[in-house]
């Protein structure tokens, strides 16, 4: 087994479930100066549940999902509270924060690697089809007031992820950002 080490927290890995990077690491930045003490927290696509560990230092309550077994297995493991599930179906009440890394990059079928490994980065032709599906619910499940953090790339399209989540209902503004070899990645607030 394998760890790796942000901040002050060592998170145990597994093989196929997403190696953390750049991303949650801006994730986990974004969510530590956007959560508020007593939110409940539902983080989507946990894989390793690295994002959950840092807000159970905060929230009333995380809970968090993934589609890959093997994520499910891992971030039980690091002491996340998660449910298999696609997206959040299945999921009852609101929450006062959601956040999501998604599998972001646009992908043809031909460079699809196959099995699980597939869902940590395959974001379809355009690289927003998780991303789309993501908003399309996300209004019943925000309390009054409540926050979406969402990771894009440069390579997603900002603005067009901008667009969905105000077609979602959401007001939306970048909270962060960092500078990549080949990408820009960035974090949108969206809120209800
Ligand atoms: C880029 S990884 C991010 C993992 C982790 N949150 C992080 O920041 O390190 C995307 C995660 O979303 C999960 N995922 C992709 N599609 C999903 C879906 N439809 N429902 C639930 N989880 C999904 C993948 O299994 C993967 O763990």
């Amino acid at each position: 087994m394998t760890s790796i080490t942000y901040r002050d927290k060592t998170i145990e890995l597994v093989p196929h479930v997403y190696e953390p990077a750049e991303d949650s690491f801006l994730l986990v930045d974004a969510l530590l100066e956007n959560i508020r003490n007593g939110d409940r927290v539902l983080e989507v696509g946990c894989g390793s549940g690295i994002v959950s560990v840092f807000a159970s230092d905060i929230a009333s309550m995380v809970v968090a999902t993934d589609l890959n077994p093997h994520a499910v297995k891992c971030a039980a493991g690091n002491g996340v509270t998660v449910v298999r599930t696609d997206l959040y179906a299945g999921l009852k009440g609101t929450f006062d924060l959601i956040v999501f890394n998604p599998p972001y990059l646009p992908t043809s079928k031909n460079e699809r690697l196959g099995g699980w490994d597939d869902l940590m980065l395959d974001g379809g032709p355009n690289g927003r089809r998780t991303i789309a599906r993501f908003l399309k619910g996300i209004w019943e499940l925000l309390s009054q007031g409540g926050r979406v953090l969402l990771l894009v790339s440069s390579l997603t399209g900002v603005s067009e992820v901008s667009r969905l989540m105000q077609d979602a209902g959401l007001a939306v503004e970048p909270v962060s950002e960092s500078r990549h070899f080949f990408e820009q990645l960035v974090v949108l607030k969206g809120s209800k």
